[in-house]
């Protein structure tokens, strides 16, 4: 379900494989519908074709979670086999309720709270102090539905266009971020898991543009985070891969949001690891002995191209890129659009700066030169 990049990567694991993945998609032209073995065109509601293409299908599941959870467990109460299941769905696409699931298993938590009205913004302001972070409840992404309050003003200003937007919102303490990590993991039906490395993770006006692997965070805390991520999966009883998105503030690490479906955290693993994140997701979806998620290379660098209001499209620069040697290109087939992601490189080595260096080169060729280093970690939109 879902035909982006995600989806495309998918397909492009399952081949070796010899497993025929039929994707929904809203258009014929998205992503992976150009690659997909059949497109079904549809949505993620029964109301928009979920059902004929569901029931065609071995084992479906998603690319990401806009979809009716309701509409799934009336298939699934049907016969059709969901992995991620419903349940694990409902969660990873609600932020509140993450919060909700994390505060229970004792996990390390940013405090939270509703925020139906300022007024509870501002009680909740007097507790922890401005500012204040405000995030929609579903359907945020890419920074999107996340922002930063600093006042009572700007509080009820977010409220007002978040209600007139139909969105559900609440509010969380603001943790001064020094980094932030990803931890992918990858379950089977009857419970075996396998942890990617912890990758560090670059965030710009909350998108993702760089990861870094192996994470260069304190031995004991990217333990921590693969504990954390095993944990959590085994919790929600997750099948194929999730992402634990984690926050380093003052000196720990707090666990931000999870993704239950192949993420883009984890697309250094393509060439950095002996089975990509997209591999595991198919062979735990069909309850196949998952591979080794060790790395094959000292270091691995990811940079996203993003699409900005000057940057050329990648498809046009893209054999400059190719003329360096050690850069493996992935180009989603996306129309370009700000802030849009059209592609990624990733670059192995045994020297991190060296890999981060050819890497952003690749990105400046892609996209005519006007991709900005990304340096900073942590700021939101
Ligand atoms: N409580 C917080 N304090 C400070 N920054 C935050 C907080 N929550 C989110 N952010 C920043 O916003 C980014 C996006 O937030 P996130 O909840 O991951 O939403 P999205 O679904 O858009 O990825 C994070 O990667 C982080 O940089
Ligand atoms: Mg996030």
């Amino acid at each position: 379900m879902g035909a982006g990049q995600l989806a495309r990567m998918t397909v492009e694991a399952a081949s070796p494989l010899g497993i025929r993945v039929h994707v929904l998609a809203e258009h014929a032209g998205d992503s992976a519908a150009r690659v997909a073995a059949s497109t079904t065109l549809g949505a993620g509601t029964l109301a928009r074709g979920l059902a004929p293409f569901a029931q065609r299908c071995d084992v479906v599941t998603f690319d990401h979670e806009l979809v009716s959870v309701v509409d799934v467990r009336q298939l699934e109460a049907a016969g059709v086999r969901f992995w991620p299941s419903a349940d694990t769905v409902a969660v990873a696409q609600n932020k509140w309720e993450q919060r909700t699931r994390f505060q229970q298993l004792g996990l390390p938590i940013p405090a939270f709270a509703a925020a139906d009205s300022v007024t509870d913004v501002d009680r909740f302001a007097e507790r922890h102090a401005w500012p204040v972070i405000l995030k929609a409840v579903l359907g945020g992404y890419d920074g999107r539905g996340v922002w930063i309050a600093r006042d009572h003003d700007e509080a009820e200003q977010t409220l007002s266009s978040a209600g007139q937007r139909g969105m559900r919102v609440f509010v969380e303490q603001f943790l001064p971020i020094e980094r932030e990590c990803a931890g992918l993991v990858c379950r089977r039906p009857r419970g075996d898991t396998v942890a990617y490395p912890i990758v560090d993770t670059v965030q710009k006006d909350g998108i993702c543009h760089e990861l870094a692997v192996p994470s260069s965070l304190p031995r004991q805390l990217t333990v921590q985070a693969q504990h954390t991520g095993t944990l959590i999966a085994e919790h929600l009883g997750v099948v194929g891969i999730l992402a634990v998105e984690f926050f380093v503030a003052n000196g720990q690490l707090w666990v931000n949001e999870i993704a239950a479906r192949p993420h883009n955290s984890g697309h250094f693993s393509i060439e950095g690891c002996v089975t990509s994140q997209f591999e595991n997701h198919l062979r735990a979806i069909l309850d196949w002995p998952l591979g080794s998620t060790e790395l094959v290379a000292p270091y691995v660098t990811t940079v996203n191209i993003l699409g900005s209001a000057d940057s050329a499209d990648p498809r046009v620069n893209l054999p400059l890129a190719l003329s360096l040697p050690q850069v493996k290109v992935h180009l989603y087939v996306k129309k370009p659009r700000p802030g849009r992601k059209l592609g990624h490189v990733t670059v192995l080595g045994d020297d991190r700066p060296q890999t981060r260096v050819v890497a952003w080169q690749a990105v400046h060729l892609l996209t005519g030169g006007s991709a900005e280093d990304s340096t900073e970690v942590g700021g939101v939109a």
